[in-house]
C-alpha cells in the first residue's frame, strides 16, 4: 500500500470534505455518530443463533462489565432475526427467538442505559434469504422507528444489478422521513466506491469485505480503509468491519494491535465476542480507555501510514484535537524488531512527551525520534505530545 502525507491528515476535516466535493450542506447531517459509533453486534460471534434471551443478556453484561461507561452503547442484531412480512407488509421477527416481538426488546436495551440497532439489507433478501428492504424503505423506515430502533444496518445481498448511491439514499430518506434519530449504517462492502458517496448517506461505510478473526483478514481490511481517510469526518466514517477480540483466533498481542490499529483509523468500535463470559484479557483489551480516547478523539481526523520500512515495519499516526499524535509501532513480521517513529514523519519538532497507551505510563522526554523493540503480530500504541505545539 502507498503512504499517505501525514499533511493530509493535519488538514481539517472541512478542507478534506471541500477536496472531495461533498459541501457540509450535501453530508448525510442527521447530527448522529459526531465520533465513531461504539457498540456490540451479534454476528461475529452468534451468526444467526439470536434471541430476544441472548440480546438481553449481552445487555446486561455490556452494564455490569463496563462496556456500556467505557462507550460502547449501541446493541445490535445482525441478520436472521426477521422470518416474513404480514399482510400489511410489516416484517415479522421470529416469534420462537423473540416471542414478544422486537419492540419490547429495544424497551429492554433501553432500560439499561444503551441504545438498540437493527440489521436489514437494500436488497430481496438479506444475506441468509430473511425478507430485504427493496420496495419497502418508507415501511421498514416507519416500522423500525416505531420500535425505537436507534441503529439501522443495511447490507447489499440480492441487490445484484441495483445502484449502491440511489438505493442508500432512497434508505437514509426513508430513515429521515421516520422522524427519530437512527445512525446509518451502509453495508455494501466497498463494492461501489462508497467513500466518495457514503458522507452525504450514511453515518459509517462498510469499506472491506467481511473480517475473520485472523491476523491476515484483520490487516487487510485495515490497509484497504487506509485508503481513503480523506472521506472520514465527524458524522461519517469508514468502516473497516466490526471487531473480532475475544473471539479466540488471534493472540491477545494481536488483539491489542486490532483495537490500536481501528483506533488510529477512527474506525466504529463494534465490538463482536460474547460479552457475557469474556475473559479479563479480553476485557482490558476492550475497555482501554486511553485507546478509546484515540477513536473516540473529537477533532475526528483519521490516521495514516507515515512510514514502513521495511514493510512490514509500520509507523501509524492520528493527529488528535490537544495538538497530541496517537502512533502505533506496528510489526507484521514474524521476528521482534526495533522500529523508529521519526519526529519529522509526525510533524513535530523539539521535545515531545510519549506515553505507552497499553502500559499506561509515560516512558519519557525524546527529541528527535522514539525507538523500541516490538514484538512480532504486536503494535505499540504510543500518544506522542510535543512540549511546544
Ligand atoms: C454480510 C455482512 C456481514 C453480516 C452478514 C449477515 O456478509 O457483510 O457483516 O451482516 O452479511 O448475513
Amino acid at each position: 500500500m502507498s503512504i499517505r502525507t501525514p499533511l493530509l491528515a493535519l488538514l481539517p476535516a472541512g478542507v478534506l470534505a471541500a477536496g472531495l466535493g461533498l459541501s457540509s450542506t450535501r453530508l448525510v447531517d442527521n447530527g448522529l455518530a459526531r465520533t465513531p459509533p461504539m457498540g456490540w453486534n451479534s454476528w461475529n460471534h452468534f451468526g444467526c443463533d439470536v434471541s430476544a434471551q441472548l440480546i438481553k443478556e449481552i445487555a446486561d453484561s455490556m452494564a455490569s462489565s463496563g462496556m456500556r461507561d467505557a462507550g460502547y452503547r449501541y446493541v445490535i442484531i445482525d441478520d436472521c432475526w426477521q422470518v416474513a412480512r404480514d399482510a400489511r407488509g410489516v416484517l415479522i421477527a421470529d416469534t420462537l427467538r423473540f416471542p414478544g416481538g422486537i419492540k419490547p426488546l429495544a424497551d429492554y436495551v433501553h432500560s439499561r442505559g444503551l441504545k438498540f440497532g437493527i440489521y436489514t439489507d437494500a436488497g430481496h433478501q438479506t444475506c441468509q434469504g430473511r425478507p430485504g428492504t427493496y420496495g419497502y424503505e418508507q415501511l421498514d423506515a416507519k416500522t423500525f422507528a416505531a420500535w425505537g430502533v436507534d441503529y439501522v444496518k443495511e447490507d447489499w445481498c440480492y441487490a445484484d444489478s441495483m445502484d449502491a448511491p440511489t438505493q442508500y439514499a432512497k434508505f437514509r430518506d426513508a430513515l429521515r422521513r421516520s422522524g427519530r434519530p437512527i445512525v446509518f449504517s451502509i453495508c455494501e462492502w466497498g463494492s461501489a466506491a462508497p467513500w466518495t458517496w457514503g458522507p452525504r448517506t450514511g453515518n459509517l461505510w462498510r469499506t472491506t469485505t467481511d473480517i475473520e478473526d485472523t491476523w491476515g483478514s484483520m490487516l487487510d481490511n485495515l490497509d484497504i480503509s487506509a485508503q481513503h481517510p480523506e472521506a472520514a469526518r465527524p458524522g461519517a466514517w469508514n468502516d473497516p468491519d466490526m471487531l473480532e477480540v475475544g473471539n479466540g483466533g488471534m493472540t491477545d498481542d494481536e488483539y491489542r494491535a486490532h483495537l490500536s490499529l481501528w483506533a488510529i483509523l477512527a474506525a466504529p468500535l463494534i465490538a463482536g465476542n460474547d460479552v457475557r463470559t469474556m475473559t479479563p484479557a479480553t476485557r482490558d483489551i476492550l475497555l482501554n480507555k486511553e485507546v478509546i480516547a484515540v477513536d473516540q478523539d473529537s477533532l475526528g481526523v483519521q490516521g495514516t501510514l507515515v512510514s514502513e520500512h521495511p514493510p512490514e515495519h509500520q509507523v501509524w499516526m492520528k493527529p488528535l484535537a490537544d495538538g497530541s499524535r496517537a502512533v502505533a509501532l506496528l510489526n507484521r513480521g514474524t521476528a521482534p524488531d526495533s522500529i523508529a517513529a521519526s519526529w519529522w514523519r509526525l510533524r513535530i519538532r523539539g521535545p515531545a512527551v510519549v506515553r505507552d497507551l497499553w502500559a499506561h505510563a509515560d516512558l519519557g522526554t525524546f527529541t528527535g525520534r522514539f525507538v523500541a523493540v516490538v514484538p512480532p503480530h504486536a503494535a505499540l500504541m504510543l500518544r506522542v505530545t510535543p512540549a511546544k505545539p
